[in-house]
């Protein structure tokens, strides 16, 4: 037996730990593993890839992005504009195929987010023998309740947070970061509560500039002399419009900017001096948090158990602290947002975190 791997989609910490994982679990049932370079491109004749050996993946561990290289645009790209579904081309799908069936592989892993899981669907319901790992480190799809990449950026965002408290301390200031995510709040949620942040914005929740400087001016008059406020990229102004970049074409829009808008109004708004920092890609390199490196791993592990028992379609999933698997379609049907009426969204509320609503 001969198994696939490749990454796609944005990288994120842990991506090399599922290689790792793959490649020792694949070596000890006796196959052999290729990882395809670039994502689904290193599939396209020639064919761009190399043999994996588990000497090969010594010390990858602990290194973030990915030794086999990816890419969230190109030929295979399925998500475009603002997520909208595009279908992968025939000739491309056909001629990719060919190099699979050159190579005589008998399963490929895509290790892929909401887009790259679409595009792994669709080549499936045409035959191949896919299996998916999810990828995100905005921790957004519905069918798994942790994916690896999150923990870590987490970590940095929180490790932002703490740097930039003493700074807004020490000048009385009102600091806005701006963190990934784009449909889902998560990063946001997750660091701006173990951050201390007094004001989270996320895409979910619609908000009011009023709403913020009212929440920042009665924390004032209590005698806070500085706030920290997160604001997740994807978070859309009060007239429903996102802060973008660019098109960029051929894939998702780019997100970015809302941050300074936020900090511009609240200090229009409260007379606080503001400041915004724009965390950016920050959070989704560098070294992976041990949790990310242990689940990246076990998934990793589990797709080649899936590839062993033939389940293809099939997706590793998280759930109650058990790897299991979950069909592809259940997982790209729907994203897995933050609701404004769970639990821990109370119970940011009731430490008096405003979420500007
Ligand atoms: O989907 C993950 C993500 O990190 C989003 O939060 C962000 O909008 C996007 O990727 C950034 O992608 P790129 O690397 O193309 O700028």
């Amino acid at each position: 037996m001969r198994i696939g791997i490749l990454n796609c989609g944005g990288d994120c910490p842990g991506l090399n730990a599922v290689i790792h994982g793959v490649v020792g679990a694949a070596a000890s049932k006796g196959w052999e593993t290729i990882g395809f370079r670039d994502g689904f491109e290193g599939l396209l004749p020639p064919g761009d890839f190399t043999f994996l050996t588990p000497k090969d993946t010594e010390g990858i561990l602990k290194q973030g992005g990915t030794i086999l290289g990816t890419t969230n645009k190109g030929n295979f790209a399925a998500k475009i504009g603002e997520g909208d579904v595009a279908r992968v081309p025939q000739e491309i799908v056909d001629r990719a195929k060919r190099t699979l069936d050159q190579l005589e592989i008998g399963a490929l892993i895509v290790v892929g987010g909401d887009g790259s899981l679409t595009t792994a669907h669709q080549l499936y319901e045409q035959g191949w023998p896919i299996i998916g790992v999810p990828k995100t480190i905005d921790n957004d799809l519905q069918a798994t309740s942790m994916t690896f990449g999150f923990d870590s950026a987490v970590s940095t965002v929180v490790n932002s947070l703490d740097r930039l408290h003493t700074t807004a301390q020490s000048h009385k200031r009102v600091m806005v970061l701006e963190v990934m995510g784009r449909h889902a709040g998560w990063i946001a949620l997750w660091g701006g509560m173990a951050g201390a942040a007094n004001v989270i914005l996320l895409p979910e929740i619609p908000f009011s500039y009023e709403k913020i400087a009212e929440h920042l001016k009665t924390r004032e008059a209590q005698g806070y002399t500085s706030s920290l406020v997160v604001v997740a990229e994807g978070a859309r102004n009060p007239d429903g419009a996102l802060a973008t970049i660019d098109a960029n074409e051929g894939a998702e829009v780019r997100l970015g900017g809302i941050g300074e808008q936020v900090s511009h109004k609240i200090a229009e708004l409260t007379g606080k001096e503001t400041r915004c920092t724009v965390l950016g890609h920050v959070q989704r390199g560098g070294t992976p948090t041990p949790l990310d490196r242990i689940l990246g791993m076990r998934f990793g592990v589990m797709a080649a158990q899936l590839a062993e028992e033939g389940k293809f379609g099939q997706m590793v999933s998280y759930h109650s602290y058990h790897v299991g698997c979950v069909p592809i379609i259940d997982a790209v049907k729907e994203l897995r947002l933050v609701e404004s009426d769970t639990e821990v969204v109370k119970a940011a509320r009731a430490v008096g975190i405003s979420f500007g609503d």
